[in-house]
Formats: C-alpha cells, structure tokens, sequence
C-alpha cells in the first residue's frame, strides 16, 4: 500500500530554516562538497502532491517540483503503482546485458508521441547523458566537427553540458580547458535583443546572424549539429517569438546540420503541448528528453530519426543503468498522467499571464514577464529603462517566499529571474495561494529597497 500523508499547506510551524533543517545544512557542510549548491536551507523529509514538508513541520507549495522535474505533483499513486509493481518481477539486468518488457514498450512509446518522423531511441539515466549521446549519434551519423548552441542555453553539467553553455559562472569556473570546436551563438533573447531591434519589424535579423556563423570559413561545411531548447529554462524561461526555430530549421536543413532538440525541461506538457516545440512548425532530427520523463526516478533518452539512430556502430552505445526497468515502467504512466495534465496548463497559462502581467505593470523591477504554458517567469531589474540585472532582489524574493511557505526557484543567465514550475496538476486556488505569496514578498522586497 501507499502511504498518503494528507499534507495541506502552505503552514509555517517554525520560522525556517528551524533547528532542524539548520542542524541538516551543518552536516551538509562537514560531509558534502561545496561544489553542490543548494538552493533553500531546509531538509525535506514528505512530499505529496504539490507539497513538501520539512524535518521541523513546516509544510511548502512547490512551484519547483524538483527542478522541473515532477510536472503531475510528487508520487502520483499512478507511478508508484508501476514502480513496485516493477520492482515485484524485474529489478535490474542491464539493457545491454538482455532486453526486457518495460524498455521496448518505452522506446515504442516515445517513437510514437515524439514530434516529427522519429523511430528510435535510446534510454539514459539523465538529461546530460541524454545530449551526449545525441551529439555522439549526430557526430556519427555526418562525421562533422563542429557543435552549435546558444551562449545562454543549458545542456546539463557534463564537460559537453558546460561546453555547450556560455554561463561562466558558477557552471564552468575552474573547469577548463573545455571542449573545442563548439560554436556559441546569440538566442533570440527579445526583451535584451542584442541587436536592438524589436519583434516582428526585426524580421528575425538574429537568425540570420546564425546563417552567417556557419558559413564562416571555419565552421563552413562542417557543422555537425545544433542543440537547442525550444523555451531556454535555465536560462530565464526565455521563449523565442513565432518563425524563429522554423527558419533556424531551415538554416539547418540547407546545411546538413542535425537539429537536436533538447526537451528536458520543456517536455511533457510543461509548455502547454507535449513537446515545447510542438509551438512551431518544426520536426527535429533527435529529441533528447528526461525530468518529467520519468517522474522521480533517473532517467533520460534521445529518440531519432530512423537513419541518424542507425548511424552509430553496433555496441557504441550504452550504460549500466540507462532505461533501468523501475525507471521505465514508472515512465509509462508519467507520460500518460502529462498528457491528462494538458488541459489544466490553460488555466495556469492564464492566471499566471495575468497576474504577472498586473506585477509588471506596478513595479519598477518587474521588467519582464513572459514564458509559456506553466513555464512562466518574471525578470527582475534595478530600472526599467536600463534592464540592469536585480540578481539580489531576485534571490531575496526567493528567500522570502520560503519563509512564507513557497517553494520558487532565483536564476536565469543573470540570476536575476524568479521561475515558476508548478505541478501541471495543480488547483486554481492552490496557484492563487502561490501567487498570492509571491506577491507579498516582492512587495515586501521591493519596499525595502
Ligand atoms: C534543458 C536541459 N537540458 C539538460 C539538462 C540536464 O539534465 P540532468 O540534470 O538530468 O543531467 C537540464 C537540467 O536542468 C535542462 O534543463
């Protein structure tokens, strides 16, 4: 049986961080690396739903769910039930050791909901794993030298994942020398458009920039792939306007570049369609997917069109745990719980555009508010008028909204975006309650300017 722990919240019993959480952020100093960041000073020890509970009681509304990960709310019976039922027969054996019920039927679901013509896949442990493969398999299907992608996208924090990103710090300080032959390139970043220009009058100018790079000398003939997020996550929650991945596509497709679509975070229905590229008339090469693939436990996959997934020699390919059979099984019914969620991210979509909207228009450090589906953000700057970065106020809005019992998460490549990821599950009052906090603390914050 399952246990239900019938958790209601927001409830704040002790200030946090309380003498717990503190006692647990000690030990985390003694015993774990300070290389691993964490975000909000608590030990979580209950979820459910779209709650965390704490080891002092405080109780949170999770508007993180685990970096994106959880798009139908913490340990859906659904998925729980495949996971032990799993579990029951078939543990582990390793795919590349003997084929097992769980993988295939995976892998046949993925070829079937994955946007575009795409057939085959294969199954990782993560979202980094997930994009080096798919650039080993691009690499191995045209045996071209050169990697594209955005200066503010992520990809994961594998040396490719940070030499595919341009954020130096805290992601690549310290770690060189990275990987040569990566070419970064300008996103359509249009509230800080690098060129000046606003959308549509731009006529997307900034693509044209990318037709440029790869006909530079250098590049000219020899890009192998571009690897891209249809809505940058980590980045801001930045989403490009309508036209620019079909003529990006186009660039690729005139120069034999394979288009990896990397669908991580924007994938199962956090956008509001399956696949956050389904908001443009594109069919990618390879999607590389993983987060809410699987609803809690690792995994990631890339699936492929039919002859770049041939492409690599037999047994080039592999891992220990890829596509374990518990992660599988769980993944099953993860996808059919996102496509069941779909309808609710149009009603997140609009209470959220409007209240952002509203916060926009009355404070002078809401500088931008955007996203799409559930995926949706605000900017926060010093003026309006000169767009500086308010990395701090974001983080201190961060801050006092876990003291009030939201969970939300401070970044962007300026660290100055508050991101919103509720559970694509959630209830209208339950998502006004969030807001509702969020609203205090950033007048709060703002106030104490
Ligand atoms: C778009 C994107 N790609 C790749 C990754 C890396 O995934 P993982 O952390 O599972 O390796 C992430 C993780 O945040 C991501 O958001």
């Amino acid at each position: 049986m399952t246990k239900s722990w019938r958790l209601k919240g927001p409830r704040i019993m002790v200030e946090p961080p309380g003498p717990k959480s503190k006692a647990a952020m000690k030990r985390k100093e003694e015993f774990v690396t300070g290389g691993l960041g964490v975000g909000l000073p608590a030990e979580i020890d209950v979820a459910e739903g779209p709650f965390l509970r704490d080891v002092d009681g405080n109780v949170y509304l999770d508007f993180t769910v685990g970096l994106g990960v959880l798009n139908s709310g913490h340990r859906p019976k659904e998925v729980l039930r495949a996971w032990k039922h799993q579990i029951d027969r078939l543990d582990h054996i390793c795919a590349m050791v003997s084929m097992y019920e769980p993988y295939l039927r995976l892998a046949e679901e993925l070829s079937r909901i994955c946007p575009g013509s795409l057939k085959k896949s294969l199954i990782l442990n993560s979202g980094s794993e997930a994009i080096e493969n798919s650039v080993k398999i691009a690499r191995a299907y045209n045996k071209k030298r050169w990697l594209v992608s955005y200066a503010t996208g992520y990809h994961g924090r594998t040396y490719l994942g940070i030499s595919l990103m341009g954020k130096e710090k805290p992601f690549r300080e310290g770690f060189g020398p990275l990987l040569p032959n990566v070419k970064l390139v300008d996103f359509a970043y249009c509230y800080r458009c690098h060129l000046s220009l606003e959308y549509p009058s731009c006529g997307l100018a900034c693509a044209d920039l990318i037709e440029k790079a790869v006909a530079a000398p250098e590049l000219k003939d020899d890009v192998c792939c571009l690897v891209m997020e249809p809505v940058e996550g980590a980045g801001g929650f930045i989403n490009p306007p309508p036209g620019y991945w079909e003529r990006i596509k186009q660039i690729c497709d005139d120069n034999g570049i394979v288009f990896i679509d990397d669908e991580i975070q924007t994938g199962f229905g956090r956008t509001g369609k399956l696949f956050g590229i389904g908001h443009w008339k594109v069919e990618p090469d390879l999607v590389a997917t993983g987060k809410s693939l699987s609803m809690g436990l690792p995994i990631g996959a890339v699936t492929g069109k039919d002859e770049i997934m041939s492409a690599p020699a037999s047994a080039s390919l592999g891992s220990t745990y890829g596509g374990s059979p518990i992660c599988c099984a769980g993944a099953l019914e993860a996808i059919k719980l996102a496509k069941r969620a779909l309808p609710n991210v149009r009603m997140i979509h609009s209470v959220e555009k409007k209240r952002l909207n509203e916060w926009k228009e009355r404070f002078e450090a809401v500088g931008d508010a955007r996203g799409l589906g559930a995926m949706m953000g605000i900017e926060l700057v010093k003026t309006k008028k000169r767009k500086e970065p308010a990395a701090k106020l974001s983080r201190d809005i961060q801050l006092n909204c876990f003291r009030k019992g939201l969970y939300v998460s401070s970044g962007g490549y300026f660290n100055n975006v508050l991101r919103l990821h509720p559970p694509l599950t959630i209830t209208k009052r339950l998502l006004e309650t969030g807001l509702g906090i969020l609203e205090n603390a950033l007048e709060e914050e703002i106030k104490g300017l």
